[in-house]
């Protein structure tokens, strides 16, 4: 049985509560911004539904044995404020978001030790307060060792690929460059289709070579054919594919421009290594901000 507090109940954040809803010795709560009372999950092959415990306010939060953060990047401070009232001397705390900053991101508020950086992969979208569905599989990797040990046990027995990997910083590297590659869509306000555009294609590449560049510099195992290899996959998926960052813009959010392609700039700027495409997205996309 694990105590189990989820932070930021949305696309990602429901759909993990959802299957993680069907073992019973979870003792599973929800730390929400906007009330909701169900969790309805949407997959190919049928749905979960379930009325977990639902809280708004830190100050009724209890201490868990896992707190996961499935927040946006750009509200990691404010879902570290229940971390007052649901972390305690035993608690570990697995961030679920994109980019490669996961322990940076939280080191403010709990330390760093017990901080387990989650990569995810899994195409899910919000359609209101917990109901969500899930458009493919489930893929997770975490650093091998104890503490990853215990977060893919708590997703033991369910359909979904939740593993340790001897190569963390690769993995969130190789997801980077993928991400980094949506901030054209989000800007030109266009789906993947856009990448059938040779000069767009060009760009594309431009940006996740810069991003293979500041990666290996981190240490990851980049080879050059990423690259083209993004431009292929947007080009031979549907035109209509969406991202976050676009869907957030469309929606009039927040971007997580910081954790997806500033970091490539800041990184860059560490390493002496040039990003310029990088940063005309960051200037391009904050100014579509204001
Ligand atoms: N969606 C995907 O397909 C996907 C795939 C892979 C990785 N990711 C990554 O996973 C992370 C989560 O993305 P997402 O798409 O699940 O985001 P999302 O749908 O926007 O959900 C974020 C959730 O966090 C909640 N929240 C914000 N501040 C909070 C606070 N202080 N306390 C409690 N809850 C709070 C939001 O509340 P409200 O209900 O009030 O908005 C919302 O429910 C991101 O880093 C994203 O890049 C997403």
């Amino acid at each position: 049985m694990a105590r189990i507090t989820l932070i930021g109940p949305g696309a990602i954040g429901s759909t993990l509560a959802a299957w993680l809803s069907r073992i019973p010795e979870h003792d599973i709560t929800i730390a929400a911004r906007t009330a909701f009372s169900t969790i309805v999950l949407e997959k190919h092959d049928g749905r979960i539904e379930t009325a977990p415990r639902v809280l708004t306010d830190p100050a009724q939060a209890r201490p868990a044995d896992w707190v996961l953060v499935t927040t946006k990047a750009y509200d990691s401070a404010a879902a570290a404020r229940w971390f007052t009232t649901c972390v305690d001397d035993g608690t570990r705390v697995a961030v679920i978001q994109n980019g490669v900053e996961h322990v940076e991101r939280f080191s403010p508020f709990v330390d760093a030790s017990r901080i387990l950086p989650v990569m995810i992969d899994c195409p899910a979208t919000r359609h209101s307060p917990g109901h969500v569905t899930q458009g493919g599989p489930i893929h997770m990797a975490v650093p091998q060792g104890v503490p990853g040990t215990a977060f893919v046990g708590l997703f033991s027995g369910l359909d979904l690929d939740a593993r340790e990997t001897p190569d963390f910083v690769t993995a969130v590297w190789k997801k980077l460059c993928l991400n980094s590659a949506g901030a054209v869509s989000a800007a030109l306000l266009a789906p993947a289709g856009i990448a059938h555009h040779a000069g767009v294609a060009e760009v594309l590449r431009g940006i996740v070579r810069e991003c293979i560049a500041v990666g290996r510099a981190r240490g990851a195992v980049l080879g050059d054919e990423i690259a083209d290899e993004i431009v292929d996959r947007m080009r031979r998926g549907p035109r209509d594919a969406s991202n976050s960052m676009l869907a957030d813009r469309r929606a009039g959010r927040p971007m997580e421009i910081d954790a997806r392609n500033g970091v490539i700039v800041r990184l860059g700027r560490e390493y002496g290594i040039a990003t310029p495409m990088n940063a005309l997205m960051v200037a391009l996309l904050e100014a579509a901000e204001l």
